[in-house]
């Protein structure tokens, strides 16, 4: 079965409690058992990852070579940062969904730049928890093609 990580970065862990008007009350616990129940409709296993380190994300990227055929990246405000985030995903090479709960290009200037969006398949913002779910959609449509069954 192939199978897809959801990868959540820095303060993703406090959903549901931090900042509930932008990123609305779902819980991270909520959002990785969609995602889950999504994937198993999809045909996929979904394994999820949550970390505030920088280096633990990128440990997790490498890792997830030759064991997941896809990714889903929210890396909160790494996103804004981290080259080293995107390298990792570049040197990989597996198909990313760069995903956001808030619209960052409706937010201030300094989330409108997205260094996981240079390595990535596409990015999916503004549409809250749901953003995951549309991303496995998007990964599932993707690999679908890459490898017709
Ligand atoms: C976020 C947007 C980032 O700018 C912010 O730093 C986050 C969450 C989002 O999901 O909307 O931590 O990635």
């Amino acid at each position: 079965m192939k199978s897809i990580l959801v990868l959540n970065g820095p303060n993703l862990n406090l959903l549901g409690t931090r900042q509930p008007e932008v990123y609305g009350s779902v819980t991270l616990a909520m959002v990785e058992q969609d995602c889950k129940a999504h994937g198993t409709k999809l045909g996929f296993d979904v394994e999820c990852l949550q970390s505030n380190h920088e280096g633990a994300l990128i440990d997790a990227i490498h890792a997830a070579k030759g064991k997941h055929q896809g990714i889903i990246l929210n890396a909160g405000a790494y996103t804004h940062t981290s080259i080293a985030l995107m390298d990792a995903l570049i040197s990989v090479e597996i198909p990313a969904v760069e995903v956001h709960l808030s619209n960052i290009h409706a937010r201030e200037p300094f989330r409108h730049t997205s260094y996981i969006a240079k390595a990535a398949l596409g990015q999916i913002c503004g549409f809250g928890a749901k953003g995951y779910l549309l991303a496995l959609d998007a990964l599932a449509a993707h690999l679908a093609e890459a490898a017709p069954s």
